[in-house]
């Protein structure tokens, strides 16, 4: 049962394989905003629902440096009501979890040396990483509070297909294929650790089977890279898959104005789910990179799409308007 509100960055394009072949059976789409209760109440009801991975989010720290207010409301209330509605509808069941999804973004950021453990302390800064802490503070009061069988991950930076074009990976990759500047913030020495997607999905699915409740796991890439670097990698693997040349596509590195309060450095200690779950990544940094770089190639016309804004008139006319 999959509940979206299917804003900018939702896309049911994304899905129509998962569609087509188990839509009716094993697959239910609903388009919901998680601060609606009633409606959320209605689907927990209908479906019988007794297990919630919680996914849904706010989650561009440069749209919540412009615009706050939604990231307050999606990540700050709609995950206080999936959890209250989670608390009234299973009324001390033992049988159902609720997963939530966070970042490691609630934890500041780091200098040159050390990983973010599980127990460091919070420390958020920018309005997007403060709404994820006290949705996470949120989930563990409601372990802590009202018994609700809750686990918790906290992930470093995901990329991949279908990734919506305003992460710094995709938007690069686009903005060579389309000849546009390529911004970098300051002085482009941040460092992200990357983690692929599907080896981000596999370590909540694991989680959602294996963990008992109330525990907290980090989930890294362990592929720590400033993001000029990462830009360099791109463009070797663009100009290698296409007829651009190096040197065309380093002439589009554009240094920009530094983000404000721009987290230095990240990096994430996973040992914690490597020791306990035996989860381990599958794909290397490298691999991964030219995994999204094909994906992306090979993708034109969800590219198109994704770039003019139709989409969102054809999830209106499709879906029905959002409330
Ligand atoms: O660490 C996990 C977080 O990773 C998630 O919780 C967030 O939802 C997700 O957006 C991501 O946050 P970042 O701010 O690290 O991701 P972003 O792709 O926006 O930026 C990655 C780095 O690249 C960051 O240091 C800022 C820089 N950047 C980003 C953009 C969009 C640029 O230099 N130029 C750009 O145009």
């Amino acid at each position: 049962m999959n509940v979206d509100s299917l804003t900018y960055a939702g896309n049911p394009d994304n899905l129509s394989t998962v569609h087509a072949r188990f839509a009716g059976s094993r697959f239910f789409f609903e388009r919901g905003d998680i601060c609606d209760r009633l409606h959320i109440e209605s689907i927990f009801k209908t479906y019988e629902i007794d297990t919630v991975v919680h996914f849904a989010a706010e989650s561009h720290v440069d749209r919540s440096i412009l615009a706050p207010e939604a990231f307050v409301r999606t990540n700050v209330l709609g995950t206080f009501v999936l959890l209250d509605v989670a608390r009234c509808s299973w009324k001390g069941r033992d049988d159902v979890l609720f997963h939530h999804v966070s970042t490691d973004e609630v934890f500041g950021s780091l200098g040159n040396s050390g990983k973010f453990l599980e127990t460091a302390p919070y420390n958020p800064r920018s309005p997007y990483s403060a709404s994820k802490a006290s949705s996470d503070h949120l989930a563990k009061a409601y372990d802590y509070t009202y018994g609700l069988p809750i686990t918790l991950s906290n992930c470093s930076n995901n990329y991949g297909p279908y990734q919506f074009p305003e992460k710094f990976i995709p938007l690069m990759i686009l903005n060579m294929l389309e000849g546009k500047p390529l911004p970098v913030y300051g002085d482009g020495k941040n460092i992200r650790d990357w983690l692929y997607v599907g080896d981000h999905n596999a370590a909540v699915w694991l989680i959602m089977q294996k963990s008992k409740s109330g525990e907290c796991y980090n989930i890294g890439g362990e592929n720590e890279c400033e993001n000029i670097s990462v830009l360099n990698k791109l463009i070797e693997i663009v100009a290698e898959r296409s007829r651009k040349k190096v040197p065309e596509l380093r002439s589009l590195i554009s240094y920009v104005r530094d983000r404000p309060g721009h987290d230095r450095r990240y990096a994430i200690n996973c040992d914690k789910i490597k020791n306990r779950l035996g989860w381990r990544q599958s794909v290397s940094f490298d691999e991964g990179l030219q995994a999204t770089v094909d994906w992306y190639l090979a993708n034109p016309a969800w590219i198109a799409r994704v770039r003019s804004g139709e989409y969102l008139k054809w999830i209106d006319a499709n879906y029905g308007a959002r409330s």
